[in-house]
């Protein structure tokens, strides 16, 4: 569970300064998901991106779609400083970046023609107030299209990872939020429909979870996974002491993955679609 106070600190400031290898790690699901999104993206008009972290998605779209403004909204002050200095160096003058809480920050008029979101909205406290909100903010009919994980157990880089090092990955009971929150149809369905969205689609994207590369790509990849994501909740829950022999652990399994000079892991996610 990753609450949003976490994000406004500690865990955003740690995905700040990570952003290369986490768009790395996600590289190959956001050409699924960009695909996705250009299919119903309008040309012009405005849209928003949920929970935009360090921007990716919003710049690539920014591109594709050049007359279509688009507002990204993060809870976390140094990822937004991040997406905004992306924009600049890309020269993207129809996006911008603002710290914000979503659905708060979208305001109660219809004026978005697209919502979008690359793994953003596992993390509302309340998603079925976040979700009405956001279908609130959205003009009639227009998409919503995000990405989220399917279950721990399908997501070995996780799963197994952490397993590795002694710990489990068990489901949520209920709703938490957090990577695996939406791990399952039902409970997508029953949220969007709950919201007011129709026309509602889960399509399964299976794509390569690049965890690292290089040289050394197992200890590239230790040391992102001891930073970011589930299995860094064992080294924080781990004793000072005991770090090192838990690292050598990680950097033993991971090399068991290495090819060559790359560190990739099967990952699976849905990519999500429905009209307001
Ligand atoms: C897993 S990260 C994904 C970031 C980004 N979309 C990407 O693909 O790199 C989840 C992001 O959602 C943001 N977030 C979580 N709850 C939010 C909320 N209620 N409003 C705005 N941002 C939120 C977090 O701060 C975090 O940056």
């Amino acid at each position: 569970m990753t609450t949003a106070p976490e994000w406004q600190t500690r865990v955003g400031d740690v995905w700040a300064a990570e952003w290369r290898r986490t768009d790395r790690s996600f590289a190959d699901l956001s050409r699924l998901l960009d695909a996705a999104i250009l299919k119903v993206a309008p040309a012009s008009g405005r849209a928003v991106d949920l929970g935009c972290g360090a921007g990716v998605t919003s710049l690539s779209l920014a591109s594709a779609r050049p007359h279509l403004a688009i507002d990204g909204y993060d809870l976390s002050p140094a990822l937004i400083d991040v997406a905004r200095e992306r924009a600049a160096e890309q020269e993207a003058s129809n996006v911008t970046f603002d710290v914000g809480a979503v659905p708060a920050a979208l305001g109660d008029t219809p004026r978005y023609d697209l919502a979008v979101s690359r793994h953003g909205v596992m993390f509302f406290d309340d998603p079925r107030s976040a979700f009405a909100g956001i279908r609130a903010a959205m003009t009639p009919g227009a998409a919503l299209v995000f990405s989220c994980f399917r279950a721990a157990a399908e997501n070995p880089w996780a799963a197994e990872t952490i397993a590795a090092l002694g710990g489990r990955l068990d489901p949520p009971r209920g709703y938490a939020p957090g990577p695996f929150a939406f791990a399952e149809r039902a409970t997508i369905v029953d949220l969007l429909t709950g919201a007011g969205f129709g026309d509602v689609s889960i399509a399964a994207a299976d794509y390569r979870y690049r965890a690292g590369e290089g040289l050394d790509a197992a200890s590239d990849g230790a040391d992102f996974y001891r930073r970011i994501g589930p299995v860094s909740k064992v080294f924080a829950a781990a004793s000072e002491a005991d770090r090192p022999a838990l690292t050598q652990r990680l950097r033993a399994h991971l090399a068991t993955h290495v090819q060559g000079e790359v560190l990739d892991f099967p990952a699976a996610a849905w990519i999500v679609t429905a009209r307001a």
